[in-house]
């Protein structure tokens, strides 16, 4: 028996095997499915009799020694959890498989559904049986991985240098991403990729695996001895965390699968337009952020004058960052106080909103609901309401403990406290920052990471019910992005780096599975707070383009012709903002080369911006073509440089086939070190 689903252009296929086993015997083009077939097997003299290789909901016993689906054992007589072979189904369009161990009654169901073309795996666990059972734990996806799968791709990193690539060769073993944190973190988060040796960002076998979670989690690609590979995405257990008892169920978070043969940007293209999908479309205003401007030194009289000049240059929204709340003068008071500070702010927020409103922008305000000061308010009220409680000496992290939002009453009290603050004044964004991990995720010595994530995902979903307000994702800057928390926020802040030439790479690395425009990207001060480089502006503002644009620089530091450049740049950002915001983000050079390439193409094709950026001077003088990606071959375009600075703001290029732009590429220099270039591409037949 067969069943199958259908995505835009690629299927999968799943064959109940004569064994009775669920065999994925494809996941490919529609259009090459004729081809779907069982791997094969040489039956070598120390194999199983009859080899059976990785498949679906994968059980141990037969001779297959690769990753079971699930593991778990009854807590009363100790017998290992132990699934039959599973029943295959075709439900509206889905792939349903469903596996029970008929002893101790726990099923698991999985369901396999194309979203566009990101197949979406969701998994669940059923108790069914007569006694407690300890699940250690279970995949919500598990899948052979294709055969030219050769090289695993994650990414590494800290606090203020997210998304370093990291390649490694997987030729035999295992590898894993893992995040016990409690939040995604800088290490990449819950991501996997596996390609082939030729693989790039436009050319080549890409598949990437990413888990729609912020808690703990574990990807892997794992090579048995038989050679063939599994990739795995689930969420991470903590011992004696999941204990089913009679009549329970779980729902896992729910994986998605990106595969192509266009490289790595084809894998994003498919997450792009799957979380656009499940997410809100909205006009991106130009940010202002307080906090690199002023950090903690934030008052009515000093933001006011802010908010004015903020607007001169062209911001659209003014974001109140940290420092506005009780007694907050620095990072290790007041968190959990979300009262207005009265020698700050003697009047509330009025005044300040009500002049941003005057100078026509909103007004967005920083909230760090989930974290408590030792030296609040709150937690003198309810020492009890902490992670970890009642373990005294508890670690903190940037001087703040964590409040358990397993506990109703904590959702509930926070939820009051944001909808009082929501209700009181006109706030149509709220920048929800996490600054620290989330450790020791227990309550009365009973682990329980997972259901900090559970909590969360509660409360942001009530507060959006009852409110109309967009929500960043920040977690001291890109530590907690993933296409869990993406169904619930509308942005993320994807450093605390806002060093132009280190969020190329940090753009690029979250742009993976985000689409572009959610990713925060704001031109700050010169020299930089964080590296001390100081960057022309015209590069500040070109790295800030592609992606959601923003400024943390205090205008008054700036020189007049960085004033003029910042404002053009902002005028050009809402000049193409609606279409670059719809459009694919391609990368027509790898992630390590200089000068870095990039393109964004339109939805409907008919213009694409592209974005030279020149990081250190060249290493010899002969400079390589620029080859475009993304055109119709056939079509004509017209090229237009466009300037950030000088008179006039745009140069005629030419005028070329798209065939052309793509194959031999245009001869273009890109400039000394930390320099860039913009340039418009029209289709005109
Ligand atoms: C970390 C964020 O990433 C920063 O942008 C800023 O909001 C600070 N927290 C404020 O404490």
């Amino acid at each position: 028996m067969r069943v199958r689903a259908e995505g835009e252009t690629l299927s999968v296929i799943v064959e109940q095997g004569e064994d009775g086993l669920a065999h994925l015997v494809w996941f490919g083009p529609k259009c090459e499915e004729a081809l779907a077939q069982h791997a094969g097997f040489q039956r070598l003299p120390a194999s199983p009799d009859i080899p059976i290789g990785p498949t679906l909901l994968p059980e141990h016993g037969r001779g297959f020694h690769g990753i079971p689906q699930v593991e778990g054992w009854c807590i009363q007589s100790g017998r290992r959890l132990k699934l039959a072979a599973p029943q295959i189904a075709q439900e509206h369009g889905k792939i349903v498989l469903r596996a029970i161990d008929p002893v101790l009654g726990i099923e698991v169901k999985s369901r396999l559904a194309f979203d566009g073309d990101a197949l979406t795996i969701a998994c669940s666990l059923d108790h069914k049986g007569p006694t407690p059972v300890s699940i250690e734990r279970v995949a919500s996806a598990l899948l052979p991985s294709p055969d030219w799968a050769v090289e695993a791709f994650t990414s590494a990193g800290a606090w203020g240098r997210e998304g370093t690539p990291a390649a490694r060769d997987w030729s035999a073993g295992r590898i894993e991403q893992v995040g016990r944190s409690g939040r995604p973190g800088f290490d990449g988060g819950p991501t996997l990729s596996v390609k082939d040796t030729g693989s790039y960002e436009q050319t080549g076998r890409w598949m990437t695996l990413h888990l729609a979670w912020s808690g703990p989690f574990r990807l892997a690609a794992e090579r048995a001895t038989d050679g063939s590979g599994q990739l795995l995405a689930e969420r991470l257990f903590a011992p004696g965390e999941l204990r089913l008892t009679p009549g329970d169920r779980i729902d896992l978070p729910t994986a998605l699968v990106a595969l192509s043969g266009s490289g790595s940007n084809g894998v994003s293209s498919i997450f792009r337009n799957s979380i656009r999908r499940a997410g809100r479309r909205l006009r991106r205003p130009v940010h202002f952020n307080t906090w690199e401007a002023r950090y903690f030194d934030v008052t009515e009289a000093g933001c006011i004058a802010l908010a004015k000049k903020a607007a001169e240059i062209g911001a659209e929204r003014f974001v109140l960052d940290d420092g506005w709340f009780k007694g907050r003068r620095n990072d290790q008071t007041s968190l959990g106080d979300w009262t207005v500070d009265a020698n700050q702010f003697p009047n509330g927020l009025t005044p300040l909103i009500e002049a941003v409103h005057a100078e026509g922008m909103e007004f967005g305000l920083w909230v760090e609901p989930e974290m408590v000061s030792p030296d609040s308010d709150l937690y003198r009220a309810h020492p009890d309401w902490v992670l970890g409680w009642p373990e005294t000496d508890l670690a903190t992290g940037r001087h703040q403990l964590v409040l358990d939002l397993a506990l109703e009453e904590v959702r509930d009290h926070l939820l009051t406290t944001l909808s009082a603050l929501l209700d009181s004044y006109p706030i149509t964004y709220l920048k929800w920052d996490c600054n620290r991990d989330l450790y020791p995720a227990s309550r009365e010595g009973i682990a329980n990471p997972g259901a900090q994530t559970d909590g969360l995902y509660e409360l942001l979903d009530r507060l959006r019910e009852a409110h109309t307000v967009e929500i960043e994702s920040c977690a001291s800057g890109g530590g907690r992005i993933d296409a869990g928390i993406a169904a619930r926020t509308d942005r993320f802040w994807t450093s605390d780096a806002t060093d132009a030439i280190d969020r190329l790479q940090i753009q690029r690395s979250a742009a993976l599975i985000m689409p572009h425009e959610r990713l925060g990207a704001h031109i700050g001060p010169s020299p930089n707070p964080m590296t001390g480089r100081k960057i022309p502006m015209t590069f500040r503002i070109l790295a800030a383009f592609f992606g959601h644009m923003g400024i943390e620089a205090d205008p008054d530091h700036l020189t007049d012709a960085e004033r003029m450049a910042l404002k053009r740049g902002i005028d050009l950002y809402k000049t193409h903002r609606d279409w670059m915001h719809d459009g694919q983000l391609l990368h027509a050079s790898p992630a390590e080369a200089d000068p870095h390439v990039d393109l964004i193409v339109s939805a409907g094709g008919t213009q694409a911006m592209l974005r030279i950026m020149r990081i250190n001077t060249p290493m010899r003088p002969t400079q390589a073509r620029i080859r475009l990606i993304g055109l119709d071959p056939a079509s004509h375009y017209r090229l237009t440089e466009i300037a950030l600075d000088g008179d006039p703001m745009l140069w005629p290029i030419g005028e070329f086939e798209g065939a052309g732009l793509m194959n031999q590429g245009l001869s273009l220099d890109p400039g000394r070190s930390q320099t860039g270039r913009l340039i418009h591409i029209e289709r005109i037949g």
